[in-house]
């Protein structure tokens, strides 16, 4: 086993997140979307870090940055790049940069790692940009959909316009899989995103399951109209009928064990003080462990909602932009992991992740397992988020030693 100092690497993941934390698009906060600027700033940075741990690096036809080391099947180490809006620094980044600092743990060393290792920063995992997610890591399992190149973002601007602006050819993005029997297995290190870690006082923890999830864009049209002269009971306001959806939904998932139900943005038209709302978009995030419980409560909610538009003379329109089972984590896996951890002074808790990882694509070729690290408060997607720099470094000290015992 190499000598490894677990607050060093911890110090220096800290200096790298910092480092790439800079590279936003705007000053006061953190932004950084798919095929934009900040995206190739952050790349390039990656594949910087890539090269100097003495990965061979290559970005493939839809932005992916990876880095190969070694033969034969793969032991493939990574996470995204891209933010949500006004991001915690760590969400993705560490999944990117934990592998780097093994990777060069093991060049300091003077040791090679027994597997073939590929580390991959994929660039769509949010769903920041345009109305789809794991689409980068869609393209490395051969599951990418053509429809998704017609997405567009807020401006207008088309996935496929996007992705030549980067540089790229759409045309080529079955370029981007990783070809069959390459893939050994997948492991992703993610902050946990939860308290439960933090509530057992334990700073890593081995996933057993990524939460299966289900995304619908709804649009409710009614009449705009002059606040000051529509009767009350003549009026046909979207907002007021998409507010008693929320409130409906929110209601749902409340009474539903283990389910949780999010409208994230809601957009109302034409958005006037003084004109009724004619026209309201909205999303649903819809996520429990059990498939069956969910795709029963999406018809629910589709049966409830469409009733309400009609009582107030709304018309409803419901669309499905995403949905994924529940994916598990391979159990010999989980075990090899939990035994990593304790191998550097933990204790593996295990827990499932109500946050969904690349790993949920991945699992399309290979089996797939996470490493979680405990964060403040289990606050993320918000500025708050922070892991220390000794949870960080435990868990690069972990997955070195599961490196060392991995055989493909
Ligand atoms: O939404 C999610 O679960 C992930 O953080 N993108
Ligand atoms: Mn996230
Ligand atoms: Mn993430």
């Amino acid at each position: 086993m190499i000598k490894l100092d677990a607050d060093a690497l911890g110090r220096r993941a800290e200096t790298m997140h910092k480092e790439l934390a800079r590279i936003s698009a705007e000053p006061d906060r953190l932004v950084r979307l798919f095929l934009t600027p900040e995206h190739r700033r952050a790349a390039d940075l990656v594949a910087r870090w890539m090269g100097e741990a003495g990965l061979q690096v290559s970005e493939d036809a839809i932005g992916n940055v990876r880095g190969r080391m070694g033969e034969g099947p793969r032991l493939l180490l990574g996470s995204h790049l891209d933010s949500v809006i006004d991001a915690g620094i760590y969400d993705g980044p560490l999944g990117v940069i934990a592998p780097i600092l093994a990777i060069d743990a093991f060049k300091r060393a003077g040791v090679s790692p027994p597997s073939g290792i590929e580390v991959i920063a994929v660039g769509d995992e949010e769903a920041s940009r345009f109305p789809t997610t794991l689409s980068t890591s869609a393209a490395l399992v051969g599951a990418f959909e053509q429809t998704t190149l017609a997405l567009q973002d807020a401006a207008g601007v088309t996935y496929a316009e996007a992705l030549r602006a980067y540089g790229k050819d759409p045309a080529k993005i079955a370029t981007a899989a990783i070809p069959p029997g390459a893939a050994a297995v997948y492991l992703e290190v993610h902050i946990e995103q939860g308290p439960v870690l933090e509530s057992k006082n334990q700073a890593l923890g081995v996933v057993t399951a990524i939460v299966g999830q289900t995304r619908l864009a709804v649009t409710l049209t009614g009449i705009a109209g002059h606040a000051g002269t529509v009767p009350m009971k003549l009026r046909h306001d979207a907002l007021a009928g998409a507010a008693e959806i929320v409130l409906m939904v929110e209601r749902m998932a409340f009474t539903t064990d283990g389910m949780v139900a999010t409208v994230g943005s809601l957009t109302v038209y034409p958005g006037a003080v003084n004109i009724i709302p004619g026209k309201v978009r909205f999303t649903l995030d819809l996520r429990t462990a059990s498939d069956e419980q969910r795709q029963a409560t999406v018809r629910e909610f589709d049966r409830q909602a469409r009733a309400i538009a009609a009582r107030r003379g709304l018309v409803i329109e419901i669309a499905t932009t995403h949905g994924i089972a529940t994916v598990p984590c391979d159990p010999r896996l989980q075990d090899n992991l939990a035994a990593a951890i304790e191998a550097v002074g933990g204790k593996a808790i295990r827990l499932a992740s109500g946050a969904g990882h690349d790993g949920m694509m991945f699992a399309k070729i290979c089996p797939i397992v996470m490493m979680f690290v405990r964060c403040k408060g289990g606050v993320s997607h918000n500025p708050a988020e922070y892991a220390s720099p000794r949870d960080m470094g435990l868990a690069v000290a972990a997955l070195v030693r599961f490196i060392e015992g991995f055989r493909p």
